[in-house]
């Protein structure tokens, strides 16, 4: 009434009775399920954030009088929204890296599944890592394959031969 605010009142507390020329304000705590994390003049404390298991969060900091729920996420999940860096309230699942393609890097906490396609020559069924692709030496490839070892040997005694001749 005479200009001047009533007294805050301090984190875990809100208004129960405003001040009046005679008294100071009244403030009560906050019920459990509620917190209030700054000095205030309001009425209502702030219901608790709660973790979704089913989307991939779960509790990591329980709500206090004073602070608001800390949620982290779920192996298999990374954040999509960080709070703080501290805390999440979104999340996604890790991607699968289709056929053709390896992990590049796993996914993370905090990040995707890296996909990388397959080199020429490797493959890939399950996605995660690459194989290459095995020499069919039954199926009359042997006269190719044996070209590729003796060519360089023939080139080899050729040089040596011409060395030590002169
Ligand atoms: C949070 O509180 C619940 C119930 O009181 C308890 O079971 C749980 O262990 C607590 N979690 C943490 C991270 O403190």
């Amino acid at each position: 009434n005479d200009g001047q605010c009533c007294p805050m009142c301090n984190e875990g507390r809100v208004v129960q009775k405003d001040c009046t020329v005679y008294s100071g304000t009244q403030c009560r705590f906050c019920d459990l399920g509620t917190f209030m994390n700054q000095p205030n003049g309001l009425y209502n404390c702030f219901p608790c954030t709660s973790c979704d298991t089913g989307h991939g969060l779960f509790v990591k900091q329980n709500c206090t009088a004073t602070t608001d729920t800390v949620c982290d996420v779920l192996n298999g999940y990374y954040c999509k929204d960080l709070i703080d860096s501290n805390g999440c309230s979104l999340t996604e699942k890790h991607s699968h890296c289709a056929a053709g393609q390896r992990i590049k890097e796993p996914g993370t906490s905090r990040s995707d599944t890296v996909c990388e396609d397959c080199q020429p020559g490797f493959f890939s069924k399950d996605g995660v890592s690459c194989t290459a692709w095995k020499v069919d030496v039954v199926c009359g490839r042997t006269s190719s394959q044996h070209y590729f070892v003796f060519l360089p040997f023939l080139l080899c005694s050729v040089a040596f031969t011409s060395l030590v001749t002169g």
